[in-house]
């Protein structure tokens, strides 16, 4: 494996980040609670939008690691450092009551003072995902468990909200419908069994553990099935020998394989650098539920591959066919994605290799929070020298996502950082998101994408930011 030498995030940077992330995502509640959050800013702002589109699954996701954070980040070891024994006496009491396994509302004692904003929020879209699986609308494509996992799974697994558990399975038994035997894989997009559209895709190794929580919630084996006949096909084409991954791959129609080509990427023998960072977290995602040695050793190529053509600051560019000079964005999204695999793949190897692994996420969230979110390169720099966690530090006396403005406002008060948020329009603004230059589809003179949301916020980046934050200053218990 690489390793680099660069700056690792800390605890404490950590906590303070997922702090900043969480205030953001308070901010915006009110333009996404009756609406759903668009996959990408236009400008730096996300447009409102109806529950229609593949992504919408990711805001609630947001919402839920804010509420899991300003409700249950007291519990972990990083924050019992820095608060007195009163504190988490009155912690342990109000939020940890009821801190039971999935689906028995874990967290829903809670006490903290936006945690009732943020449930309310959580379950308000929960009802319109209900709304869009049992009117089917929008869900003739197979992102059943990008849509559902984050929203409808997270709220069952958090407060046993049966409506939520039952949206989720109607899903499950809708990504049910496009498994095709000959092949053994869920056809990604268009008419079922259409030539032309008889295709899956990389990224559909995240829809999977869906699949997986249907089976343990009905005992109905055919849902993990499917999910591993899946796995299967898709770890047999769609990585290369070199590790690097096709984004899409065609089947013929009596089931042998025929060849893969790109959508989002910038030509077919090209390194779309999302859907590396997809078969890095999915590949050992397929492994905690279906533990073949071969996953990890596909997770290591995926990553070796991804990691060997890093720009310096770890985030790539968003095919990572381009480096340094080539004038091409990034694609920040990526680079949380990949964190995310990392600290889930530390549960299954062996110590050294999993220090490793943590070691390089923490690489990457300290770029990615120092250089890619409008507070970053204020917030951690002050930061510096106190690694190791100040408890006399102030910042750490206020409740976990619980900043006043006026503390917030007080990292952008000298001139140029004013002058910086202004002129991006990029501030902690409601409708503005968390990690910065984002890639959602470019158009190359080989692909045949729509060009949409590049070098801007992506929803999905945003939220596995979190995800992975969440994952350093807790034991998390996955959505996925
Ligand atoms: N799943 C589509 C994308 O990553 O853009």
């Amino acid at each position: 494996m690489i390793e680099y030498n660069s700056r690792q995030i800390t605890d404490e940077e950590a906590h303070l980040a997922l702090d900043l992330a969480v205030e953001q995502v308070r901010r915006s509640l009110p333009l996404y609670t009756d609406h759903c959050q668009n996959h990408s800013s236009v400008n730096g702002i996300y447009p409102a939008c109806d529950n229609v589109q593949w992504t919408c699954g990711f805001w609630p996701g947001e919402i839920w690691l804010a509420w899991e954070h300003v409700c249950g980040a007291d519990r972990s070891d990083v924050n019992n450092q820095r608060r007195t024994g009163a504190d988490k006496k009155k912690d342990s009491d109000e939020c940890i009551a009821g801190q039971a396994e999935c689906g028995a509302g874990s967290l829903s004692a809670c006490a903290s003072e936006y945690a009732e904003e943020f449930r309310a929020a959580a379950m308000k879209l929960s009802e319109s995902f209900e709304y869009r699986i049992e009117n089917k609308i929008e869900v003739d494509h197979h992102d059943m468990g990008f849509l559902y996992t984050p929203s409808c799974v997270a709220a069952w697994k958090l407060t046993g909200d049966e409506k939520a558990r039952n949206a989720a399975i109607l899903a499950a038994d809708q990504l049910m419908t496009r498994f095709q035997e000959k092949g053994e894989f869920f056809q990604a997009w268009g008419k079922l069994g259409e030539p032309g559209t008889y295709r899956y895709i990389i990224d559909c190794l995240m829809n999977l553990p869906l699949l997986y929580w249907a089976s343990e919630t009905t005992g109905d084996p055919r849902y993990q099935e499917a999910a591993r006949r899946h796995i299967t096909t898709c770890m047999r084409y769609s990585f290369r020998a070199d590790g690097s991954t096709y984004h899409t791959f065609f089947m013929n129609q009596d089931g042998t394989p025929s060849h893969g080509e790109t959508c989002q990427g910038y030509k077919d023998d090209s390194f779309w650098a999302r859907g590396q960072a997809w078969g890095v977290y999915g590949s050992v995602l397929s492994y905690r539920y279906d533990p073949k040695p071969e996953y990890l050793e596909i997770f290591h190529r995926a990553l070796d591959f991804y990691l060997s053509r890093l720009p310096e600051d770890l985030v790539p560019y968003w095919d990572m066919v381009f480096s340094d000079g080539s004038g091409e964005p990034r694609d920040s999204s990526s680079a949380a994605i990949v964190a995310c695999g990392l600290l889930e793949a530390r549960r299954y190897l062996p110590q050294e290799e999993a220090q490793k692994c943590e070691a390089l996420a923490r690489q990457m969230l300290y770029s990615l929070t120092e250089n890619y979110t409008v507070w970053g390169g204020r917030c951690l720099s002050e930061m510096d020298g106190k690694a190791g966690g100040d408890a006399s530090d102030e910042r750490f006396d206020k409740k976990p996502g619980g900043k006043s403005d006026e503390k917030l406002a007080g990292m952008f008060d000298d001139e140029d950082s004013v002058k910086t948020v202004k002129t991006q329009n990029k501030d902690m603004i409601p409708g503005a998101g968390l990690l910065l230059h984002g890639t959602y589809s470019k158009k190359s003179p080989y692909n045949t994408c729509t060009e949409e949301g590049v070098d801007e916020y992506t929803s999905w980046g945003d939220y596995f930011y979190m995800e992975a934050l969440t994952r350093l200053t807790r034991d998390w218990k996955s959505y996925w």
